[in-house]
């Protein structure tokens, strides 16, 4: 139906690699950081944090000059910054304004089959009402089938998920996770942060307050009226030459946003930092590096499921798409009066850049990095093996040879028991898992990488290459997903419905 697709084919331009924007871009750290504040809730009770959320199109400057149609969870871009407890549940009515239906996931939640976001389960607009009969989207991307699921929960104009939130401190983020259509509504601006905060973590003398601060990074494009390019999804052009395999490697934009503002500059002090890296693209992987007058240097004390035992260093930092690095960067190795600015060295133009810190002034600082973060039971695998191979097959992208299904399950792992998963990848690929964290066991036949340090729910497969997870499902039996988190290789099939127990 055209009012299905409406959102897909929204303008833009399509090319190979990075979208080129056809607006007048500022001059990079030129605009300052927007810090999120996070939402109060509407009340907290012994049943939870109570949070109303609106999701909804509006405008928003992100280039000057410019007023730019988003779609976004309270109508911004990025979406309402929240806070969770944990051991506080966290309950989210959402009511949906759009033109379209969406689903959503919070990512790195752990949270029932019911409340996690499974792409069938809908939250229809009222004027699609109509629509809302089970069905689970139409195929724009892969070409795959009409297909009926079955155990689809659809809602229309509200609905309200709850989060446990049993679960420790991390840095978590919510987006849209529409079948067939995630990758086009994120980049419309459907994504959001929400941190969770604990007594572990809060007992840890690390930076707090005003330098503890999430950088949601995401790339955009921006078409000659300002506003958000997205390539068309028209199945019809996917057999036009160059069209398919223009999009087979996702949208990328060649603007860099934090936090929602086109590479953007913050003063610091002279002091310790915690940043919370997120890497919020629906494709695009960076590998940061900060240039100043001081060595490129991050500490990282956390990554998607929240605190490493202890701290690792990195002078550059690979982030694939949703994955999360909490890092602390000492400014009291600058110069006041310096800058630093953070690169992305995996690519080239505007989305080599990404912000600048000006180090404004020596301040006090009690902040320290404890050599023991916290302690992490190591997962040995007891249960069964599998295999999940990542692969391509035209322009649809399958997991064990084959696309997306909603309804009939593509993997049965056990429940309480730690399994071992392989996943053989032949081009690069975001691995997320939806209801767990894992660890990585190892590379090939080596340990893990740099960046594979503690609970992991995204880690990035490297072409050609196997990585081994020893993964427990322990919180909930049920529905959930594995998937490629390059959102339009999401869109193309790239998901594995898992039946858990
Ligand atoms: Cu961030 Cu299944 O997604
Ligand atoms: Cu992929």
């Amino acid at each position: 139906p055209a009012a299905l697709t409406a959102c897909a084919g929204d303008g833009g331009t399509v090319g190979p690699g990075t979208l080129t924007s056809a607006a007048r871009l500022p001059e990079p750290y030129t605009l300052p950081l927007p810090i999120p504040v996070p939402a109060r809730p509407l009340r907290s009770g012994p049943d939870g944090d109570h949070y109303d959320m609106t999701i909804k199109e509006s405008t928003a400057e992100i280039l000057p000059g410019y007023s730019t149609r988003i779609w976004g969870y309270d109508g911004t871009f990025p979406g309402t910054y929240l806070e969770a407890r944990s051991g506080t549940p966290l309950i989210v009515r959402q009511t949906n304004l759009l033109p379209v239906p969406v689903a959503t996931h919070l990512h790195g939640g752990i949270a029932p089959p019911s409340q996690d976001g499974f792409p069938t389960d809908l939250l229809y607009p009222r004027g699609l009402a109509h629509l809302a009969t089970g069905h689970a989207g139409h195929g724009a991307h892969g070409g795959h089938a009409v297909m009926h699921d079955p155990h689809a929960q659809v809602s229309i104009h509200h609905r309200t998920y709850a989060f446990p939130m049993r679960q420790r401190a991390a840095t978590l983020w919510y987006h849209d996770h529409r079948m067939d259509f995630t990758g086009a509504q994120v980049w419309k601006g459907l994504a959001g942060l929400c941190v969770v905060r604990d007594d572990e973590d809060d007992a840890l003398p690390l930076p707090r307050g005003d330098r503890d601060i999430p950088l949601l990074m995401c790339d955009r494009a921006f078409d000659a009226d300002g506003q958000l390019a997205y390539p068309a999804i028209d199945p019809t052009l996917l057999g036009a030459p160059g069209m398919a395999e223009s999009i087979m490697g996702g949208a990328q934009g060649d603007v860099i946003l934090v936090n929602g503002a086109p590479w953007p500059y913050l003063e610091v002090d002279a002091a310790r930092y915690r940043l919370r890296l997120v890497n919020g693209s629906n494709a695009r992987r960076y590998e940061l590096r900060l240039d100043g007058p001081a060595d490129s240097e991050f500490t990282q004390i956390g990554g998607d499921g929240g605190l490493l035992p202890a701290p690792v260093r990195h002078a550059t930092l690979r982030i694939s798409p949703a994955e999360r690095f909490d890092v602390v960067v000492d400014f009291s190795r600058y110069p006041a009066g310096s800058t630093a600015t953070l690169v992305n060295l995996a690519s080239t133009g505007g989305a080599g850049q990404v912000m600048r810190f000006h180090i404004t002034r020596r301040a006090t600082d009690d902040s320290a990095i404890p050599d023991r973060l916290s302690d992490i039971p190591e997962l040995t695998p007891g249960g069964a093996h599998r295999q999940l191979v990542f692969s391509r097959n035209g322009s649809q992208w399958q997991i064990n040879g084959k696309p997306f299904n909603p309804a009939v399950p593509h993997l049965r792992p056990a429940f309480g028991t730690t399994e071992h998963w392989t996943v053989l990848s032949v081009e690069r690929h975001p691995f997320h898992l939806h209801g767990a964290f894992f660890q990585v066991l190892g590379r090939d036949s080596a340990g893990p990488g740099p960046y594979d340090a503690g609970w992991k729910d995204t880690v990035e497969l490297a072409p050609g290459a196997e990585i081994h997870l020893a993964v427990r499902f322990d919180a909930y039996r049920g529905r959930y997903l594995a998937h490629c988190h390059n959102l339009e290789h999401e869109d193309m099939a790239m998901m594995a419905t898992l039946q858990v127990g």
